[in-house]
């Protein structure tokens, strides 16, 4: 489970960005429509060049939405995420010595960015390193995060499933999660993992999730298993679709 941290790490921490494939698609499908506009233009110009410049206007224009919903996903991995770990964070008004978990921690933004306003505290990150998720996603690049981030100390970045989390109740005093849990297809998996995240938080311990689509159905979750002072923030649209916040106490 626990690895030491044997990478060998430099430069500033890299978070990666989300869903890389669905911005990848995102370019290549902009990139494709301007070029297939460009040369539609350049065949038809001179035969037709009313209808041509009316059509080529209404192709570039979807290319170029293509390319904006790449760009909005890039910034919102690369930018607002950062500030979205920072607000969570000043959520939970840590002490400094909590025992933390981050579940789905990827390449370790919540958990390092927890681990910074603790003093004699820890941090557990877990993750099944999905790539499709984050882009370079894998322990070893949450390791070297870590190390860059000067807080090898006070993480632990061990393999875990959200669905089945192998800490004995009432163990930790926070439980963080940030666009994990919609990646889990099945509802009843879902609802599992936020009850798995509710069983291993000590009583009066905090929860902070941030994720995309399914944050009201967590709500009821949590609800659902007694957690106390579930509130949910404004619906925001990060990465062009819509995230909330939920907080709650067990
Ligand atoms: C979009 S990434 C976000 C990573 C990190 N929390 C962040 O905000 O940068 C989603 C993460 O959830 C992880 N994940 C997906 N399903 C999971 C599960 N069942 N248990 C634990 N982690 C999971 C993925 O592997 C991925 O690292």
């Amino acid at each position: 489970m626990a690895a030491a941290v044997a990478t060998t790490a430099s430069g500033p921490a890299d978070y990666g960005i989300d869903a890389p494939r669905i911005v990848r698609s995102m370019f290549s499908r902009g990139a494709w429509t301007l070029a297939f506009t460009l040369v539609f233009y350049i065949v038809n110009r001179s035969e037709y060049p009313g209808p041509a410049a009316r059509i080529c206007g209404v192709l570039a224009l979807i290319g170029l939405f293509f390319v904006a919903i790449g760009a909005v996903m890039v910034w919102s991995s690369r930018v607002a995420k950062l500030r979205l770990r920072d607000q969570m964070l000043d959520s939970l008004a840590l002490r400094g010595d909590e025992r933390v978990l981050d579940v789905g921690c990827g390449r370790g933004l919540l958990a390092i960015g927890a681990a910074k306003r603790l003093k004699n505290g820890k941090v557990i990150g877990i993750d099944v390193w999905n790539p499709f998720d984050l882009s370079g996603n894998s322990p070893d690049a949450a390791k070297a995060n870590v190390k860059i981030e000067g807080v090898a100390d006070k993480v632990r970045i061990e393999n875990g499933d959200a669905q089945k989390l192998v800490y004995p109740d009432n163990h930790y005093d926070v439980v963080v999660s940030s666009l994990a849990l919609h990646n889990i297809p099945e509802p009843d998996a879902r609802a599992r993992a936020v009850r798995e995240m509710v069983r291993v938080l000590k009583p009066g311990g905090k929860l902070a999730i941030f994720d995309l689509f399914r944050t009201g159905e967590y709500a009821d979750v949590l609800r659902a298993s007694g957690a106390k002072d579930v509130e949910l923030s404004k619906t925001s649209f990060l990465w062009c679709v819509p995230g909330r916040s939920l907080t709650a106490r067990k």
